[in-house]
């Protein structure tokens, strides 16, 4: 049985629908059983109702449970509490999703926590495989609105490049190692799209899929925590991801990799597919 948690999230949903897909015994960790899709897309997926901050339900959860597939915030006392509530039922590997530059003395406070998240993992004794996505291009639809109200978006990137991923992407990587961890175990994978990418090429991209100039205004890490703020960002948040802007624009993001592709037997979907599956959402 393979369990995954953040299972109504944006890389969570797509691994319980491919894993579903190959007929591979699932189970979806949910808080509100009314987030399950309706379409049918999870059929033959066993639901349990779940809350991180509440371990006997993970411990429910967990029985019977070979395969952890471990999506979440990232909020380091709730996977921690996920994966000992994952040793005491007796699982025997964890795919984690993390952070590309998860290390101890990182600048960005949600690096630090994975990097946490990963050092219990490791000192746990349990069979483990880290996948370490780029930027998600899904990221995009947080200035969708902006986007359609005002054909153009506002990011504090400068003109520094990345190695934007599909969650689709990560999740196909992601249930393919769950599939089948006996390969993957203690390795990292870090997962990426085919090309590097500006945001002058998001709105270039935007412009020729919607018909009509999207224009990235450049500004600063600091105006875009007050512009996050006054969007009704909370505070820590605003800092965080501004601080992040402010790397990426110094070329933090600017790598590729070809693990997709080695783990999925498919090359990642580039900018263009992306726009061009969700041009509605931008219009
Ligand atoms: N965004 C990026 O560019 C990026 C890049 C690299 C790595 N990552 C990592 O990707 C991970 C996030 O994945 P995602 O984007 O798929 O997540 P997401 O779309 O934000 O979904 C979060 C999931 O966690 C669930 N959840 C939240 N609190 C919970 C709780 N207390 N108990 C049980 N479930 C709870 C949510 O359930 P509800 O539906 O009930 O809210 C949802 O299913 C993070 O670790 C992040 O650091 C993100």
């Amino acid at each position: 049985m393979i369990l995954v948690t953040g299972a109504t999230g944006r890389i969570g949903s797509e691994a319980v629908r491919l894993l579903a897909g190959r007929d591979l015994p699932t189970r979806a960790l949910v808080r509100d059983t009314s987030r399950v899709p309706k379409d049918g897309a999870w059929s033959g997926v066993e639901v349990a109702v779940g809350d991180f901050d509440r371990p006997h339900t993970l411990d429910q959860a967990m029985r019977g449970v070979g395969t952890l597939l471990l999506i979440s915030p990232s909020v380091p006392g709730q996977e921690i509490a996920v994966i000992d509530s994952a040793v005491r039922q007796g699982v025997q590997h964890v795919v984690k999703i993390t952070n590309h530059k998860a290390t101890p003395d990182s600048p960005v406070d949600r690096r630090r926590d994975h990097a946490r998240i990963e050092a219990h993992l490791r000192a746990s004794g349990l069979r483990y495989t880290l996948l370490g996505p780029n930027l998600l291009m899904q990221n995009l639809f947080a200035v969708a609105p902006m986007i359609k109200q005002t054909h153009g978006f506002v990011m504090s990137a400068g003109e520094g490049r990345f190695g934007m991923v599909d969650a689709r992407d990560v999740s196909a990587s992601a249930a393919a190692v769950a599939a089948a961890p006996a390969g993957h175990v203690g390795r990292t994978y870090l997962l990426t799209g085919p090309e590097l990418i500006t945001y002058a090429d998001v709105a270039a991209e935007l412009t020729h899929a919607l018909g009509q100039e999207i224009e990235y205004r450049r500004i600063t890490p600091e105006q875009h925590r007050e512009a996050m703020v006054q969007a009704g960002l909370p505070e820590p948040v605003a800092a965080s991801n501004a601080q992040v802007f402010g790397l990426i624009a110094e070329g933090d993001a600017a790598w590729l990799s070809d693990d997709v592709a080695s783990l999925t037997g498919t090359s990642p979907r580039g900018l263009r597919a992306f726009v061009t599956d969700h041009v509605d959402a931008f219009r």
